[in-house]
């Protein structure tokens, strides 16, 4: 227990070491700041969100840290890797690095955007023994820094987006790190307020992201948490849209943002044929699936009423074909 502890507290002193030397190297690189600026960023926001650099270089990082922590730490910490047989080289080379922070504000992974093309566009922290990266919330941390008593988090897809959002006095964004929304993390955001707001890219995989979230709010929509869905114009994000429109206009979105229970029918009804009785037929077994996950309450009974009518059947049917809350329906 007191060896893990030590070994945790190392591996975050790596991590905090690095953000240093990433932020040291991007005031030492007009490159990366000019990057920076082109992309609208102040000096400020970079500041409050711990922007810094990582060099195109093999061994930068890994020299300067050296004499603090040896090969092997670095390896775990996701700051090095190597190909089989080879010498360890630095994990980022030639990115913008963002620093991700757990909720006590300690550096525990980076996201690192190249700054010009080339894949991966975006390079995140392996799994470490401190970074989980389907647990993590980018932009949580600096959210509750900025406003103690938040009301509602929005949830965008990119550093870029919480960033360019917070710039603009949207304070309270946060992003998953390139993963799809877990109950998990909705958990953790109802945890800090009542109100979430998914806020997706305006593109393909914005909306199956948007219908993944839903399915996994369903479960966690005890009395008195909300879930909206914020479709943003095709082709545009957060960060293009706030740029765009301003936050007036982003704010006025998200105040006409989608109940959870309009973009459950609504995308049902755009999943099946509504023409039809087989097609009806399937949308009311979907539906039972997905309500059986939520918990009971009004809106549940609800929702429960509208997919009947939708599905051309009673509510007590309906009730039978989808079992007892809580189960899961077959
Ligand atoms: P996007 O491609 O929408 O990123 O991916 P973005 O933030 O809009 O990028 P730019 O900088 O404005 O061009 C959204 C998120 O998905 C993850 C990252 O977390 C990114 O912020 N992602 C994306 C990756 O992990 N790897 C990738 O190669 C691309
Ligand atoms: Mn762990
Ligand atoms: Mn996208
Ligand atoms: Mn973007
Ligand atoms: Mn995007």
């Amino acid at each position: 227990q007191r060896e893990d502890n030590d070994r945790f507290t190392r591996l975050i002193e790596a991590q905090e070491a690095a953000a240093e030397h990433f932020v040291e190297n991007l005031r030492r690189h007009p490159q990366a700041v000019d990057y920076l600026k082109q992309r609208g960023l102040t000096g400020a926001i970079a500041r409050d969100y711990r922007l810094g650099f990582a060099l195109e270089a093999w061994d930068d990082l890994s020299q300067v840290l050296s004499g603090r922590f040896n090969e092997e730490e670095l390896q775990t910490a996701g700051l090095t890797s190597r190909k089989e047989g080879g010498r360890p080289f630095d994990r980022f080379r030639g990115r913008i690095m963002f620093p991700i922070r757990d909720p006590r504000g300690r550096t525990v992974g980076f996201g690192g955007r190249l700054l010009g093309p080339g894949e991966p566009k975006y390079l995140n922290t392996p799994e470490t023994p401190v970074f989980h990266k389907g647990q993590q919330l980018y932009g949580l941390y600096e959210a509750r820094k900025a406003a103690p008593r938040l009301e509602e988090l929005l949830v965008v897809e990119g550093y870029m987006d919480v960033i360019a959002l917070a710039q603009f006095g949207l304070r309270n964004a946060v992003a998953t790190l390139g993963t799809a929304t877990t109950r998990d993390h909705l958990e953790r955001l109802f945890r800090v307020v009542s109100r979430v707001v998914f806020c997706f890219d305006g593109d393909a995989a914005g909306g199956k992201a948007a219908w993944r979230a839903l399915e996994q709010a369903l479960p966690t929509l005890r009395d008195g948490r909300e879930v909206r869905f914020l479709f943003l114009p095709e082709g545009e994000d957060p960060d293009t849209l706030i740029r765009q429109e301003g936050p007036e206009g982003v704010q006025a979105r998200i105040q006409a943002a989608q109940p959870l229970s309009d973009a459950l029918l609504e995308g049902l009804r755009r999943r099946h044929d509504m023409a039809s009785r087989e097609g009806r037929a399937a949308l009311g077994t979907e539906a039972a699936k997905l309500l059986s996950t939520m918990p009971e309450g009004l809106l549940r009974s609800q929702i429960i009423g509208d997919i009947a009518r939708l599905s051309g059947v009673s509510t007590e049917q309906f009730e039978r074909r989808m079992g007892a809350p809580g189960s899961t329906a077959t």
